[in-house]
């Protein structure tokens, strides 16, 4: 009779967990690597030829292995990170197979060099899964895997490996990921003689993303950091203004381990809301913390996603921590063409950063009136401005009432402000969008905002679209300030209005927004729900105009009024309100220092 089961020999077992654990070239070098990190490693360096088809050389100055390990690590499951039950739970936390090495030597002819500190180096030749010998070596410290003709032995795999391209460039994607998580390490990469990457130990995340894509990437990377329900997170995402140029760069890490997450990448996208233009795809380099329990990183086969046991604290966190840093004054957009490297800090503003006292309250002369530009919480302000305040506090009462900072209007469409650290551009019309906008959604909160009746009620005749838009959103008209009557025959009349400034066109703002929120435009897809469409189409036509001459007390209550909002930094299309240019880069310029 026919055995019907036959006990599986180790090489068919290696080559069967191969399919899992070794998909290409790429997937071979991160097992090296991160054989090679788990080492500990200072120093990997990785060489390839023909995309890693030909040749996968992985050495390490790790701890290397004596020749007992060294032949162990080639049997499947004899993996030295398991010792008795108590390890076995701890390294799930981290991930465990323990069969990269074996599977990897059963589709390939490799070669293992290793030597610990004060030993003599093994030298271990594995062709198809069979160890052809074991032999000592003259070798430092450390580890060199040798992967040739990957695949050799399962034809039918090596069909389906990409052009040497395609391979190289996922080889040099996960030694990038592996980078960024490993930054007191150095790594190179070299392909066919021709070095990729060289990338020296790096102080902090920006340095090593300086390495990898360049100084004027990193430069416009800012720091992002939030803790919450024991979610830790810290990063660097893209500046929205350079989040429109240049390819999109994303990577999470938690625990240190690279991973994939498509509905994390969208909550920071969320986080992005209102400060970049619909579809612009900013960077994220984001590092989370969970508490140890509460991630499982063996869901699926090569470690590459993970499962959160509350996705939605860890998604909140994300959103968050992106929303704080887009108002900050780095998220500014900015003229320098270095600008300083960020660094990881917690997020939180400098208490010593306010306005001058006084300087929110310009408005209060005009009690009773409509402010011309919607008053600012009073308690925020521009971190940079704010460092004019005198020392002395007698000093800072005598000058209270005046103004201590200057502004100057250009081509009457900028504001130009004198900061500590340099001067800020402001974009008039783009700042009051900023401010309207806002308002404009406390007062929805708030149930309303006060508007003056109009001494001669305006007739709009309207298109039939634009009709059925004032009937559907006339609440919320009313709520913005328009009491808008529809009257049949396509007319509506207008007794109540809004008065955002004193050069307001109400007649004008109303048929402007009627007609973009009958016709839609990005900025109306743009909006999450109806208060927003209503809010940013009111902001963008309400707005003071570029061109609109302002005395100097609008300008300081608009100025003010900025630093009183969220995200003083981005008006609602995506765009900047502010661009700063440091002292630093006009000293460069002008070549005042070297
Ligand atoms: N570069 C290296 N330096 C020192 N020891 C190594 C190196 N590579 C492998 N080893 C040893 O060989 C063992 C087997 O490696 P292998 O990658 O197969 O499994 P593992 O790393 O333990 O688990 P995993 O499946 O998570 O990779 C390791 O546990 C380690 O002891
Ligand atoms: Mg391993």
């Amino acid at each position: 009779m026919r055995r019907r089961i036959r006990i599986l020999p180790d090489t068919l077992a290696n080559q069967i967990a191969a399919g899992e654990v070794v998909e290409r070239p790429a997937s071979v070098v991160k097992e090296l690597v991160e054989n090679a990190l788990d080492a500990a490693a200072t120093r990997v360096d990785v060489t390839i030829r023909n995309g890693g088809k030909t040749e996968i050389r992985v050495s390490d100055d790790g701890h290397g292995m004596g020749r007992e390990d060294a032949l162990l690590a080639l049997d499947r499951h004899a993996t030295s990170k398991i010792a008795t039950e108590d390890d076995l739970r701890a390294v799930r936390t981290f991930g465990f197979r323990g069969e990269a090495l074996p599977s990897i030597a059963s589709v390939s002819r490799l070669t293992l060099e290793t030597a610990e500190a004060r030993g003599v180096g093994t030298r271990v030749r594995v062709s198809a899964g069979r160890i052809m010998g074991a032999e000592d070596c003259a070798r430092q410290p450390g580890t060199t895997v040798l992967v040739r003709n990957l695949f050799f032995n399962v034809p039918a795999r090596a069909k389906f490996l990409k052009s040497a391209a395609v391979e190289t460039r996922a080889i040099a994607d996960v030694i990038t990921a592996l980078s960024l998580a490993n930054l007191s390490t150095s790594f190179r990469l070299e392909s066919n003689g021709r070095t990729l990457l060289e990338l020296p130990v790096a102080a902090d995340v920006a340095g090593r993303a300086a390495a990898l894509w360049g100084d004027a990437f990193a430069g416009a990377l800012l720091p992002v950091s939030h803790t919450a329900e024991g979610v830790e997170l810290a990063g660097l995402v893209e500046r929205p203004d350079a989040s429109v140029t240049g390819p999109r760069r994303v990577h999470l890490f938690v625990s240190g381990r690279p991973f994939r997450d498509r509905s994390l990448v969208h909550a920071a996208e969320r986080g992005y809301r209102t400060t970049i233009p619909r579809g612009a795809r900013p960077s994220l380099l984001l590092y989370l913390d969970v508490p140890e329990g509460r991630v499982d990183v063996n869901v699926h086969p090569a470690k590459a996603e993970v499962r959160f046991d509350r996705h939605a604290a860890v998604e909140a966190a994300v959103e968050a921590a992106v929303r704080e840093a887009m108002a900050t004054v780095a998220s500014a957009a900015t003229l320098d063409a270095r600008p300083s490297p960020p660094q990881i800090r917690r997020p939180g503003r400098d208490p010593a950063a306010r306005p001058p006292a006084g300087a929110g309250d310009g408005g209060a002369g005009n009690a009773g009136q409509l402010a011309f530009f919607v008053a600012a919480a009073p308690d925020r302000g521009t971190p940079e401005v704010g460092d004019h305040r005198p020392a002395d506090p007698a000093e800072a009462a005598g000058v209270a009432a005046e103004r201590r900072y200057a502004l100057w209007q250009v081509h009457d469409t900028y504001i130009l402000a004198e900061t500590r650290s340099g001067l800020l551009i402001i974009d008039q019309h783009s700042a009051h969008e900023r401010i309207l906008f806002e308002a404009l959604m406390r007062d929805f909160d708030a149930g309303g905002r006060p508007s003056q009746r109009l001494l001669f009620p305006i007739t709009l005749r309207l298109s039939p679209a634009e009709y059925s838009v004032v009937e559907d959103t006339r609440s919320l008209l009313e709520q913005a300030g328009f009491e808008a009557e529809p009257f049949g025959g396509r007319t509506v009349i207008v007794h109540a209005a809004p008065n955002p400034h004193p050069y307001f066109d109400a007649e004008r703002c109303l048929r402007e927004m009627v007609s973009e929120l009958a016709e839609g435009s990005e900025l109306t897809r743009a909006a999450r729900n109806q208060y927003e469409r209503l809010a940013m189409t009111f902001a963008c036509k309400a707005a003071i105009k570029a061109g609109q001459k302002l005395s100097r007390e609008e300008m300081h209550e608009l100025f003010d009024a900025l630093w009183g909002t969220e995200l003083p930094y981005h008006d609602v299309h995506g765009r900047p309100t502010v661009i700063r240019l440091s002292l630093d880069e006009l000293e460069r310029r002008f070549g005042r220092h070297g």
